[in-house]
């Protein structure tokens, strides 16, 4: 099948990319022509595990291509899928789909012949129908069918996601789109993906209902987190015990630093903008938007109480910048919200990311480190932000003789009390009865 994807942003290029291994052959449109530049010089703009060897594989046999051109793109694909941003609107939390309605009206007007035009991007309720309004109005008599197809992978476990995902939802209103997207995803029914058909509007808001469940899961763990340090309870253990019942399950019960990433706080507020629009407020949603933003903040005071009370003139060494291990994204990461207030305090900051210094440098001024050791060096204080694989296995004996303090404040809960107790190192993980 001809498969065009409008976007090269993370979820436009790991969609092509994969639609491309399936046997498809893929154009991605985009309309920074520096990037597609780049990406047809077989530069990938983000860091994604695999993607890079998936896209060299399928760009050498002429599976996908980059373009800043829809025309021909458009012109003879099957499906077109929209994967422009949907960043919040200012004030309200709604997402912002001018970007989506300007794709469709210049997609509308380049389709030929019978082509499924097909949100990607998280869109709220309703967006399908405008998309199909918007069609409608700009090219009346264009063959076309509008299908929502919501992406739930993750960053940095990306290809893995979109190649073994647990199910795939098309909202679909027409036997003749159901039949186009069961074609695409055929390579899917080997593995025995389960692919839900359901209508347009139940496929939009089950992305936004899936991604709000599972920050309400790491926000509730999270404030066992804080319950356990109060009652001499241990949160792992707590989160173990629950996780093991098959109707909670074991995943998204660690308890950290807050969510963030490009997509839970976005949705969430979206998703309660969307419920507000409709008179159906989702008041656990409410709350978690507001705990997790509360939970951001209590991090650095955690470092401040860890370092005795005081950080003012005091070295703290970050490790882990981005807001997960194995991305360089920095949105909404815990450490926008936790550097800028330990910098207040009158800490001075240095921060170590594997992957994410550049971004980090662009919204941070503090000075960075070129290594981890390298940012531990004269430290009073070291805190474990992120969990980078290379933060798991740290030689605690060198990082207590490389600092001038001794406080190791572990934010994911990576290390255990005695073992950094016999480093020689003050210890303040969270959640746990080994906490102070
Ligand atoms: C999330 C969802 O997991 C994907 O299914 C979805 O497709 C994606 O959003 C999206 O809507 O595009 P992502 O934001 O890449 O994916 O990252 P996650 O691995 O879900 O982590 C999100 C945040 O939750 C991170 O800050 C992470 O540190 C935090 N987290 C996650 C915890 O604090 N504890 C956990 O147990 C799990």
């Amino acid at each position: 099948m001809n498969v065009t994807i409008i976007g090269t942003g993370y979820v436009g290029l790991v969609s092509g990319a994969c639609f491309a291994d399936f046997g498809h052959t893929v154009t991605c449109v985009d309309k920074d022509a520096a990037k597609v530049e780049r990406l047809n010089a077989g530069e990938v703009p983000i860091y994604e595990p695999e993607l890079d060897r998936l896209l060299e594989a399928n760009r050498a046999v002429g599976r996908i291509s980059f373009t800043t051109d829809p025309a021909d793109a458009v012109g003879k694909a099957d499906v077109v899928f929209l994967a422009v941003g949907t960043p919040s609107r200012r004030g309200g939390g709604h997402a912002d789909l001018t970007y989506v309605y300007e794709a469709t009206r210049e997609v509308a007007a380049l389709v030929k012949g019978y082509t499924v035009i097909c949100t990607k991007s998280t869109v709220p309720v309703g967006t399908g129908d405008e998309v199909e309004a918007i069609v409608r109005q700009v090219a009346p008599d264009a063959d076309v069918d509008v299908a929502s197809n919501p992406e739930f992978l993750r960053e940095g476990a990306a290809i893995g996601d979109f190649k073994r995902p647990d199910r795939v939802i098309v909202g679909a209103e027409t036997e003749r789109a159901i039949g186009v997207m069961r074609e695409l995803y055929r390579p899917l029914f080997l593995n025995e993906t389960p692919i839900i058909f359901t209508s347009r509007r139940t496929a939009e808001l089950t992305k936004y209902a899936a991604n709000a469940f599972l920050a309400t899961k790491i926000t509730f763990i999270n404030e066992m987190a804080d319950l356990c340090e109060r009652v001499g309870a241990n949160v792992q253990d707590v989160a173990r015990g629950m996780g093991l019942d098959k109707r909670i399950g074991a995943k998204f019960l660690n308890a950290g630093p807050g969510y963030g990433g490009s997509c839970f706080p976005k949705d969430t507020l979206a998703l309660a903008a969307t419920a507000n629009d409709y008179n159906s407020p989702v008041t656990i949603v409410d709350s978690v938007v507001e705990a997790n933003a509360r939970r951001k903040e209590r991090m650095a005071q955690i470092v401040i109480e860890a370092a005795g009370g005081s950080v003012k003139d005091k070295t703290v060494a970050i490790l882990g910048l981005t807001f997960k291990p194995l991305t360089d994204d920095m949105r909404e990461a815990p450490s926008l919200t936790v550097v800028p207030m330990l910098q207040k305090a009158g800490a001075i900051v240095k921060g170590y990311d594997p992957e994410g210094m550049d971004e980090a440098a662009k919204q941070l001024d503090m000075h960075y480190a070129s290594g981890t050791y390298e940012a531990i060096k004269g430290a009073d204080v070291t805190v474990i932000l992120t969990e980078w694989n290379e933060f798991r296995a740290l030689d605690l004996l060198r990082v207590k003789a490389m600092m001038r303090g001794d406080v190791l404040v572990d934010l994911r809960n990576i290390y255990s009390a005695d073992a950094a107790a016999r480093a020689g190192l003050a210890y303040r993980s969270i959640g746990r009865t080994d906490a102070p």
